[in-house]
């Protein structure tokens, strides 16, 4: 890494020798990791600049990151529920419930604001939410809203569902009373994308 403005090379004067064991490395930013790799000779290591302290992330760094990022006047879709080894039946609501109002200590103005439903027990394994039990969790986020925050945010605040979803199961998801939206990861990938929008 370099401070704006300046640069290196690197500078091989006389040592004009050629040595087999050398490993050599190139470490770009890492968008463009895997564009480097791509373009490099296998030879070559690709490491990333920088890592991350932990696995993964925790409430506290998102308390952080929603923080900065409205007192920096953005808007945020904060997603509620992506919690690993929460699968346990019954822990939903109190995952929820905690990660909502970890976000909502920070927020002054909800209109910068969309939560976004990560279903917490379809992660790492086969099993999908189904638009039920989606509109459970969608209306308990809303009274949570209703009583902690006011009934105005809990009105207008949109909770869009990150799970699950295909061209067959958007329709019935988004005919639910609470569920008024999607955030899509897989999908978004493929044509069906466009069948799930036009159906809105
Ligand atoms: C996330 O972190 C927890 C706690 O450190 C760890 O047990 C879990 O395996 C991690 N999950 C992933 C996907 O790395
Ligand atoms: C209000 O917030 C507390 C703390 O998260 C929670 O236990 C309670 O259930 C919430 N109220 C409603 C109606 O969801």
């Amino acid at each position: 890494w370099h401070p704006p403005g300046s640069s290196s090379r690197g500078s091989w004067k006389m040592n004009g020798w050629k040595k087999t064991d050398t490993e050599v490395v190139c470490s770009p930013p890492t968008a463009y990791i895997d564009f480097t790799q791509q373009k490099l000779d296998p030879k070559i290591a690709v490491p990333a600049q920088n890592g991350y302290k932990v696995t993964n992330g925790s409430d506290e760094l998102i308390e952080q990151k929603v923080a900065h990022a409205l007192a920096e006047g953005l808007g945020v879709i904060a997603c509620i529920g992506k919690k690993l080894h929460a699968r346990e039946a019954g822990i939903t609501e109190k995952v929820v419930f905690e990660q909502t109002k970890v976000i909502t200590d920070k927020v002054k103005d909800w209109s910068k604001v969309i939560l976004a439903d990560k279903p917490v027990w379809d992660i790492g394994t086969s099993k999908t939410a189904t638009p039920q039990q989606a509109q459970e969790v969608h209306k308990k986020l809303q009274g949570w809203l209703k009583s902690n925050v006011s009934d105005a945010v809990a009105q207008s605040t949109h909770i869009i569902y990150e799970g699950s979803v295909t061209r067959v199961t958007c329709k019935e998801l988004v005919s639910q009373p609470d569920v008024d939206g999607f955030l899509l990861g897989g999908s978004s990938l493929k044509s069906e994308f466009m069948d799930i929008n036009a159906k809105q």
